[in-house]
C-alpha cells in the first residue's frame, strides 16, 4: 500500500539533503509538476523557482487557474508568456514526434534562460514512472516521447531531481491529495498540451478551435456527471483532425473541419478503455460545437478505440 504522508516526507528529506542552492521547476500545472513543485517548496523554500510557460497550447481559462492555485499553494512562482516563442517553433512541422521534439526543445531553452536569471543550480521536474516507460531506452520500445523525459542537454549544467519518477498515476494522486493539491476539476493533461490533439502543422488559429471544442467537451460531460447521468471518465477531451469534408452551414456549402471525441477509462493511463457517453450527452456536444465554431467545424465524431491498440492522446 502507497503511503502518501510516508512518501512526501521521504522525499522533502531527501531534496532538502541534496539540493545545495537554488532549483527551478516547470510547473505546468498538471497534477504532475504541481505535486513536485510543492514537495520541492517544502523541503528549499524560495530557493525553489516554479515557471509556468504559457506556451499558447494550454486550456481554456488554465494560466488563471494555474497562477491561482500556486498562490494558494505558497510556491514561488513566475508565469512566463512564450506564446509567440512556442507557434513560431512549430511552424511547418507536422510530424508528431517532431512536433514533440519541437516543443521540448522550446521548453529547453525558456527554462535555460529562466535558470540563468534565477541562478538555479537544479532542475526539478514531475517525471512519473509511465513518462519513462513509453518514452523507451535507446529508441526501443518509443511509442511516443512523453516532453519531459530526455532531450534536456547535459551543457545546461543543471541537475536533475525527479522526485515522483518511481510512482504511477495513481499513487501521484494519493500525493496531491494529501498535499491539499485540490484537483477534483483536473484530468490528466499532457506535456505537449493541445498540440497533440492538434494533427498536421499547428497554428493559432487550428489550437483555437480545439482548445473551444476540448472546453465544449470537459463542460457537457461535467455537466452530465454532475447531473448523475454518467459517471466522470478518467479523461474526456477533443482532437482536430487533419481532413476536410463537405458540409452545410447557413444553407452554404462548407469544406470543414472534423473534431473527434476521445473519452475514457483508465486508472494510470498505461492502459485504457473508450468510456461509454450516452448518445444524447453526444449529441449535444456535437451541437454545441457546430453551433459554436460557424463553419470551421461542420463533423463531428467519436473515436472507440482501447488503448492498446491506440493511445490516448491522438499523436
Ligand atoms: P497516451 O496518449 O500516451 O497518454 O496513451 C497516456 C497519458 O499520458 C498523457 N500524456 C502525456 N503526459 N507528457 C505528459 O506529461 C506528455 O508528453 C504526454 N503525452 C500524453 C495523456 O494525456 C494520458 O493521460
Amino acid at each position: 500500500m502507497f503511503d502518501a504522508k510516508a512518501f512526501v516526507d521521504d522525499q522533502i528529506g531527501k531534496i532538502g539533503g541534496t539540493v545545495r542552492g537554488k532549483a527551478i521547476i516547470a510547473c505546468s500545472g498538471g497534477v504532475d509538476s504541481v505535486v513536485a513543485a510543492v514537495i520541492a517548496s517544502k523541503a528549499i523554500g524560495d530557493r525553489l523557482l516554479a515557471v509556468y510557460v504559457d506556451t499558447g497550447l494550454m486550456r481554456k481559462g488554465e494560466t488563471e487557474e494555474v497562477r491561482d492555485m500556486l498562490m494558494g499553494l505558497n510556491v514561488n512562482f513566475k508565469i512566463l508568456d512564450a506564446a509567440d516563442e512556442f507557434f513560431g517553433s512549430l511552424k511547418g512541422i507536422a510530424e508528431p514526434e517532431a512536433k514533440r521534439k519541437a516543443i521540448g526543445e522550446r521548453f529547453i531553452r525558456c527554462f535555460e534562460r529562466e535558470a540563468k536569471a534565477f541562478g538555479a543550480k537544479y532542475l526539478v521536474q514531475g517525471t512519473i514512472a509511465p513518462d519513462v516507460i513509453e518514452s523507451g531506452k535507446d529508441g526501443k520500445g518509443l511509442v511516443k516521447s512523453h516532453h519531459n523525459v530526455g532531450g534536456i542537454p547535459k551543457e545546461m549544467g543543471l541537475e536533475l531531481v525527479e522526485p515522483l519518477i518511481e510512482l504511477y498515476k495513481d499513487e501521484v494522486r494519493q500525493a496531491a491529495r494529501f498535499l491539499g493539491v485540490r484537483e477534483s476539476e483536473r484530468q490528466p493533461f499532457p506535456g505537449p498540451g493541445l498540440a497533440v490533439r492538434c494533427l498536421g502543422e499547428v497554428t493559432p488559429e487550428s489550437i483555437g478551435v480545439v482548445r473551444e471544442a476540448c472546453h465544449i467537451v470537459e463542460d457537457e460531460i461535467r455537466k452530465a456527471s454532475k447531473a448523475g447521468t454518467m459517471g466522470l471518465p478518467w479523461q474526456y477531451f477533443a482532437a482536430l483532425l487533419p481532413i476536410r469534408s463537405v458540409g452545410v452551414h447557413n444553407s452554404e456549402r462548407v469544406y470543414g473541419r472534423t473534431v473527434v471525441i476521445r473519452a475514457v477509462l483508465s486508472k494510470d493511463g498505461m492502459t485504457a478503455k473508450c468510456a461509454e457517453i450516452p448518445f444524447d450527452i453526444l449529441k449535444k456536444i456535437s451541437s454545441r460545437i457546430t453551433d459554436e465554431m460557424g463553419d470551421r467545424v461542420n463533423r463531428v465524431v467519436f473515436d472507440v478505440t482501447d488503448k492498446p491498440p491506440a493511445t490516448i492522446e491522438w499523436e
